[in-house]
């Protein structure tokens, strides 16, 4: 099968087996706004044994991903130009993924845009419903307030588990804002959940 960095799905109305558009069926991981993709690059280089699907709604990003994708010449990584709260709602088949990740998001700082934060319970329960047992969702931030929002959110009834997670749990590269952020001093802050 040859298949091209952007997936550009032929139907937005029915759930997918989103492994149907990767070379090879292997363990799924979706990334949520992966801006410019070099953690998405990274992990799928260190494990050829796993499909990353990168996820961005900025045209820009989604294309300089798209050529970085053609340059590594790897088929375990696609990215997709999507609302990632549409995909996770509507597009992802149940217990298809086996990690979500939800790094550096925009943390709508001013209080009446907190409603479109996307580490709510509400999102949480459709993340859950995409993972398959035991799969996980990482999240991690550099803004205390979100995360502490997002602590506060774990405080209600949530139906995972969450987990330690140290710097040598396992390898997880940096993302492009996390590099910016640390360059600034900033230090982030992570939550691991299980289901
Ligand atoms: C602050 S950046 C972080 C990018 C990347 N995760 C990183 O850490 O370098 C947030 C990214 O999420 C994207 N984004 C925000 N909301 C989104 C949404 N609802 N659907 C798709 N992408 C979204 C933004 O366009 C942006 O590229």
């Amino acid at each position: 099968m040859s298949q091209t960095p952007e997936w550009v799905p032929e139907d937005y109305f029915n759930r997918l087996n989103i492994n149907d558009f990767f070379e090879k069926p292997q363990p799924l991981e979706v990334d949520l706004g992966c801006g410019e993709g070099s953690f998405l690059l990274a992990m799928a280089a260190k494990y050829p044994e796993r499909n990353f699907l990168g996820v961005e709604r900025l045209l820009g990003r989604v294309k300089k991903v798209a050529k970085k994708i053609k340059k590594s010449q790897l088929t375990n990584v696609r990215v997709l130009r999507l609302d990632t709260k549409y995909l996770v709602e509507w597009l992802i088949e149940p217990k298809s993924v086996s990690r979500v990740h939800l790094l550096c998001p925009d943390p709508w700082p001013k209080v009446r845009h907190h409603k479109n934060r996307f580490f709510q319970i509400k999102y949480l329960e459709k993340i859950h419903q995409v993972l398959e047992p035991d799969g996980e969702f990482l999240f991690r931030t550099d803004h205390d307030e979100y995360f502490e929002w997002a602590l506060e959110e774990l405080e209600k009834p949530h139906p995972f588990q969450r987990l330690e997670w140290n710097e040598d749990s396992f390898y997880y590269p940096k993302t492009d804002f996390q590099r910016l952020w640390e360059s600034q001093g900033k230090s982030l802050k992570s939550i691991r959940l299980k289901r």
